[in-house]
């Protein structure tokens, strides 16, 4: 039998329809990404996007900003449903932590909405923190957590914090 091979790679000028069609698979209407903005973010030099792509189909891809100051920020984690709990969010924040630590970033940050359990956990197991709690960020009306993790410079591996500090505050 023959086996699908997952591969993992950057984002190209004509993925920018599936992708933009897996965010509004992935999201609610009003937190997708709209085509122009997820376009802005593609091209952006700021910015990071990794694909995971299985004959030549997108299963997912993470979208993340870099700033000069050696912060990151992610944008989106996107899988698609009937490919989920295959590890490939983790593998996809796994490949952007090691971009971003190829690019000196020291301090990843995201948010996630408080309820969003799935990616919460993915994030926990990540080695992101809770730093905070954005009320309305979602929409003026469902909340999110500000989380963040550290990379060891050079190699993105992320290194634990206070391991006291693994759940939200509030
Ligand atoms: C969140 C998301 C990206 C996870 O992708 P995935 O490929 O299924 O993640 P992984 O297979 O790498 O899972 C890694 C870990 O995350 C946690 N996790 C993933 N899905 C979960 C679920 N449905 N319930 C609870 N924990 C879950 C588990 O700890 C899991 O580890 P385990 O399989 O050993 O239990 C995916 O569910 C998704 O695209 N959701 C919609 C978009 C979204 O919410 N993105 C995040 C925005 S902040």
């Amino acid at each position: 039998m023959r086996r699908s091979i997952l591969t993992i790679r950057s984002y190209r000028s004509n993925d920018l329809e599936e992708l933009h069609a897996i965010d509004c698979i992935c999201f609610p209407a009003g937190i997708a990404f709209s085509r122009a903005q997820l376009r802005s973010y593609l091209t952006s030099p700021a910015s990071i996007c990794r694909l995971a792509v299985e004959e030549e189909r997108i299963l997912g891809f993470v979208l993340a900003e870099v700033d000069q100051r050696s912060m990151g920020h992610v944008l989106t984690l996107d899988v698609l449903p009937e490919v989920r709990k295959r590890g490939i969010g983790t593998l996809l924040m796994n490949v952007l932590h090691k971009e971003m630590g190829r690019r000196k970033i020291k301090t990843v940050f995201l948010e996630v909405a408080v309820d969003n359990i799935a990616a919460r956990r993915l994030y926990e197991r990540l080695h992101y923190r809770y730093v905070g709690r954005i009320p309305g960020y979602y929409r003026g009306v469902q909340d999110a957590y500000c989380m963040v993790c550290f990379l060891s410079p050079g190699t993105g591996s992320q290194f634990p914090m206070d391991p006291s500090n693994t759940g939200p505050s509030g």
